[in-house]
Order: C-alpha cells, then sequence, then structure tokens
C-alpha cells in the first residue's frame, strides 16, 4: 500500500499482507518456528540467501505487518519491533554503543530509563550525561567527543517538558551523535521526531499504540542502514523480540489510535484548565496551557498537546496520597494511554527506584501527581479528583 494515504488510512490498514485465505483483517500467527521445503532452502534461508521467516525470535508475518504499519506512520524506512518499550531503549543502546562511549539524556525521562541508561550500562562502560531542562545551551555543554547517542521524551514523564527536536539535532548532529526520541507521548498522530531531524524513534507500544491496557511491546524506527544491522542483530541473538499476539493485539490498536488520542487531549485540555483553578492545586504541568514555559514550542511542534496532565497538590506527599485514595473511578496503576483513566504518584512508583538526587534533577517532588487522560467523561474525572482535593 502506498504511504501517500493520511495518518488515520495508514492506521487502519498499512503493512497488510493477505495470506490465501483473502483475511480482511490482519492474520495472527501464532508459530514460534516456520517449515522449510528442504535441507536446501533451510540452509539458504540461514544464510540470508533468500527472504523468509525462520523462527519469531528474528521475524514473524504478524509482527512484520505491525512494523510496516509502524513505519509509515512515523515516516520511517525501518521498524523493529521489540518485546517492551525498555527493551527497544536497551536494544538500541546495545546495538549502537561500544565500551567508552557516551550518552546525552535529558534528565526528565521515564523512571527505568534513568536506571537502564545511567547505572545498567555504566557496567558495560558507557557513561552517560543527564541534562536538566530544555535549554539547547545545555545540550550543546554536555556533548563531548565520545557521544553517541543524544536521548529525549518530548513530552517527558512526567512533568510534560517540551524539547525543541530541530535544535537538539543540530546539537547532536555537529557532535557526530545520533538523536533518538522517545515518542510514548505524543505517537505518529501528534508528532513524527524523524521530520524534525531526529535519526531513531522509540515507542512504548504498551502505552497509546495498543491503548486500552491489554499488552506490552515496543519498536525503534529509523534509516535501514542507522538501525537494521546493529539493533536488529542484537535483537535476532539476544531476543528481546515482540510476540506475534501482542503484535496482532497493537495492529488492531491502532486502527483507532486516531480518535482516541483526539478525544483524550480534548478531555486533558479541559481537565489541566479546571486543575489550574482548584485552591488546592499548586501547579499544572500540560504543554495547552499558556502557563505551561514551553507552550509555544508545543504548538510549533506537536498537533496537539497531549493527553497525560500532571499537577502538585499543596501539602506534600499526604495532601497528594489522599488525592488518590480518594478516586472511585480512576484507576491507581503505573501504566499511562489507555481509555481508562489512570492516576500515579510517579516519585513512589514509576520514578521510585531513582535516588533521591536524580528525581531532583527530574523536578518530581513528593507532591506530584500523573493523570493519564483516558475515554472516561471529563466530568466524571474532576469529580473523582475533586473529592480528594476538597477533603
Ligand atoms: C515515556 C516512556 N518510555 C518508555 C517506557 C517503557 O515502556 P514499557 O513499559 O513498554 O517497557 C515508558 C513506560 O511507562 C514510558 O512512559
Amino acid at each position: 500500500m502506498s504511504n501517500d494515504y493520511q495518518l488515520d488510512t495508514l492506521a487502519v490498514r498499512a503493512g497488510i499482507e493477505r495470506s490465501q485465505f483473502g483475511e480482511n483483517s490482519e492474520a495472527l500467527y501464532l508459530t514460534s518456528s516456520f517449515v522449510f521445503k528442504s535441507a536446501a532452502q533451510a540452509a539458504v534461508r540461514f544464510a540470508n540467501q533468500e527472504p523468509g521467516n525462520i523462527y519469531s525470535r528474528f521475524t514473524n508475518p504478524t509482527v512484520t505487518v505491525l512494523e510496516q504499519r509502524l513505519a509509515a506512520l512515523e515516516g520511517a524506512e525501518c521498524c523493529i519491533a521489540t518485546g517492551s518499550g525498555m527493551s527497544a531503549i536497551l536494544s538500541c543502546a546495545m546495538g549502537l554503543l561500544k565500551a567508552g562511549d557516551h550518552i546525552v539524556c535529558s534528565a526528565s525521562v521515564f523512571g527505568a530509563t534513568v536506571t537502564l541508561l545511567g547505572t545498567i550500562m555504566r557496567r558495560f562502560g558507557v557513561e552517560t550525561t543527564f541534562v536538566s531542562g530544555s535549554d539547547v545551551g545545555r545540550w550543546s555543554e554536555a556533548v563531548r567527543p565520545g557521544t553517541r547517542l543524544v536521548f529525549l521524551e518530548t513530552p517527558s514523564n512526567p512533568l510534560m517538558e517540551i524539547y525543541d527536536i530541530a535544535a537538539i539535532s543540530a546539537v547532536a548532529k555537529r557532535a557526530g551523535a545520533l538523536l533518538v526520541v522517545d515518542n510514548v507521548f505524543c505517537t505518529p498522530i501528534l508528532q513524527r521526531p524523524l521530520e524534525l531531524g531526529a535519526d531513531i524513534v522509540i515507542h512504548s507500544a504498551t502505552k497509546y499504540l495498543d491503548g486500552q491496557g491489554r499488552v506490552v511491546g515496543g519498536a525503534i524506527l529509523g534509516k535501514r542502514d542507522v538501525i537494521y544491522e546493529p539493533v536488529f542483530g542484537f535483537l535476532r541473538s539476544a531476543g528481546p523480540s515482540l510476540s506475534p499476539f501482542n503484535a496482532w493485539v497493537i495492529l488492531k490498536g491502532l486502527e483507532t489510535l486516531k480518535i482516541r488520542i483526539q478525544a483524550e487531549c480534548a478531555s486533558a485540555l479541559e481537565l489541566a484548565r479546571w486543575l489550574e483553578q482548584q485552591p488546592r492545586v499548586e501547579r499544572v504541568y500540560y504543554p495547552g496551557l499558556r502557563s505551561h514555559p514551553q507552550y509555544d514550542l508545543a504548538q510549533r511542534q506537536q498537533k496537539a498537546p497531549g493527553a497525560v496532565v500532571s499537577f502538585e497538590v499543596k501539602g506534600g506527599r499526604e495532601a497528594a496520597w489522599r488525592v488518590v485514595d480518594e478516586t472511585r473511578l480512576l484507576s491507581i496503576t503505573a501504566n499511562l494511554g489507555d481509555t481508562k483513566t489512570t492516576i500515579t504518584h510517579p516519585a513512589s512508583t514509576t520514578h521510585g527506584r531513582n535516588t533521591p538526587a536524580q528525581r531532583a534533577a527530574a523536578g518530581i517532588g513528593d507532591s506530584l501527581l500523573r493523570v493519564s487522560v483516558g475515554l472516561d467523561n471529563v466530568e466524571d474525572i474532576k469529580a473523582d479528583l475533586a473529592r480528594g482535593l476538597d477533603s
């Protein structure tokens, strides 16, 4: 299928390759291995002299459909699906880096990303410098001759900081490094980082791409000559692969991605405006509010501000936990991007394993709450939060 179609059409159809039965919905190939016609065919397949599937740790037709659909949506030449968002980041790091290399990463990123890049990769001789704030000058100061990757999330989890992808991509290019953008909060519907100068896009498909809180998955996207050999080579041998069942579920999720995101963003904006009016709310972090320090950049860079709203409650951790505990509708869970609205206290959950210094560098305090707005009616969400805020 041509990739000239609009994004909503691509989300429904891109990558479909029908079997001999002509099914309309994508087929689910639940098989761990594939059968060869002869020993000779097995040998040429293994030697990469003939295209075709061998084993689902390497490739699987259902996973391939998902990879092609995600590539079409992100405008990427190549997509490699992985078993989770974190294994996408791990595969990128393991495939592209060696001991002695250096990473520059925003301090405001998902907690496990801080642990993976800052602590685990250090054991393999890769050092990471974390940059606080979106001031591009700080990114220029942090790069050095051995910098190979520059990594950021925009908007960031959970503070909704916005980073200027084009400006930071220029910094990375000058340093001879690759810019990796975690596009989880926007999805390609709201932002296409490769068009803005990023080299690689990362997804946790667990979030909006599935969108209904069912499965865990991830993806790496970029130019074929940048990612295919090193990153697919790592995945093929190390095995952080996506299961065909999860790929199939994510494909079905993608079909409703655009209408979900649009509805969730509209409710998130309304919720953020309402939260700003609440006397017990200290501060709201949402790039669709004029009070957000990167409001103009978000308007320029994204088609909509996203559907995650974070806010600080007056009264510290006790007051924040009260808001969580008084909810009856919202799901108290660490996931986001689900049709069911979720509420999270990042300092004690998603970022709880980071050191107090790492949390301070990321601006994550005890009074911070993160709400991922789903398809619940926004009036019901407000009423659920008002109970704890008013008590
Ligand atoms: C921005 C971001 N990137 C990556 C991940 C990791 O994804 P996964 O949980 O699928 O490994 C998360 C998970 O919350 C996330 O929020």
